[in-house]
């Protein structure tokens, strides 16, 4: 029998859209269980954001999804797992878990034979360093080269991919020589699984393109697992909030999760 706290909610958050990929995989993958999800759609892109701005809005949000009953966190953003994730799991470490993107990424690397990886995302994701240092800890001898990519969220989060302009557009960033010769490519930002596709096609030879969605959905369910929160009984009801409801979310949404779904907008700034 899974225990009353066991019941809550998994907290999930970005910027936008982007986080919906890491919240679909954990629904497939631990179908008990539900989610609230939080669209920071009012201050998308985080990646152009200075730290302070980052930091405000994920202790804002953490407050949020706390105030709603969560029993776990999970930071669905790579610029902002970069920026504040230590300082948001110690500040909460009291309450409950907070996960965050990318030791979860740095663990399975570890697991693989790469000689050389890529990692593309946000300015402020690249700017932190935070998956090199991570990655290194782990595999000492690796090379690691990561290469912002600024133009791809928003581009995604308003849906304009899967066309001409946007493969252009990727096979642009793809073509930086620091990304030459990689065995695997990081997606360290949680909107860029929606390019995949256009991705993949940039690359003659097949390489491995690692969407940390699955990799964070399995953290989740160890973490679950060993608090001994993991819900068994019947699923409850996903529900979705958004700093400032967008076409693109309500949109991105229903592919996600289905018809049914209602996003409400809430103004926790003011
Ligand atoms: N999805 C977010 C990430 O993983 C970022 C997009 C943004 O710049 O807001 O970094």
């Amino acid at each position: 029998m899974s225990s009353k706290k066991a019941a809550q909610p998994i907290g999930v958050f970005d910027s936008g859209i982007g986080g919906l990929t890491v919240a679909k995989a954990i629904s497939t993958h631990l179908p008990n269980e539900s989610i609230i999800y939080f669209g920071d759609t009012e201050h998308m892109p985080y990646g152009d954001k200075s730290n302070e701005h980052i930091l405000g809005y994920c202790n804002r949000i953490c407050d949020f999804l706390i105030s709603k009953n969560v029993k776990m966190i999970v930071i669905a953003c790579n610029s902002a797992t970069s920026i504040a994730y230590y300082h948001l799991k110690e500040k909460y470490k009291d309450v409950l878990e907070v996960i965050g993107v990318i030791t979860p990424v740095a663990l399975y690397i570890e697991q693989q034979q790469y000689k050389k990886v890529g990692v593309i995302g946000t300015k402020a994701t690249v700017k932190s360093g935070a998956h090199a240092q991570k990655i290194l800890q782990k595999v000492p001898t690796l090379k690691v080269e990561a290469v912002a990519t600024p133009l791809l969220a928003p581009m995604i989060e308003e849906g304009f991919y899967n066309n001409k302009i946007s493969q252009t557009i990727i096979n642009s960033y793809l073509s930086h020589t620091r990304l030459k010769k990689i065995d695997a490519l990081v997606l360290a930002c949680t909107h860029y699984p929606l390019i995949k596709k256009e991705v993949k096609k940039f690359y003659k030879k097949p390489i491995d393109i690692i969407d940390p969605a699955k990799i964070i959905a399995l953290t989740v369910e160890q973490s679950l697992g060993e608090q001994n929160l993991l819900f068994t009984g019947i699923r409850k009801k996903d529900r979705f909030f958004v700093s400032e409801i967008t076409d693109s979310f309500v949109a991105s949404t229903k592919i996600f999760f289905g018809k049914e779904v209602k996003v409400v907008e809430v103004d926790m700034w003011n």
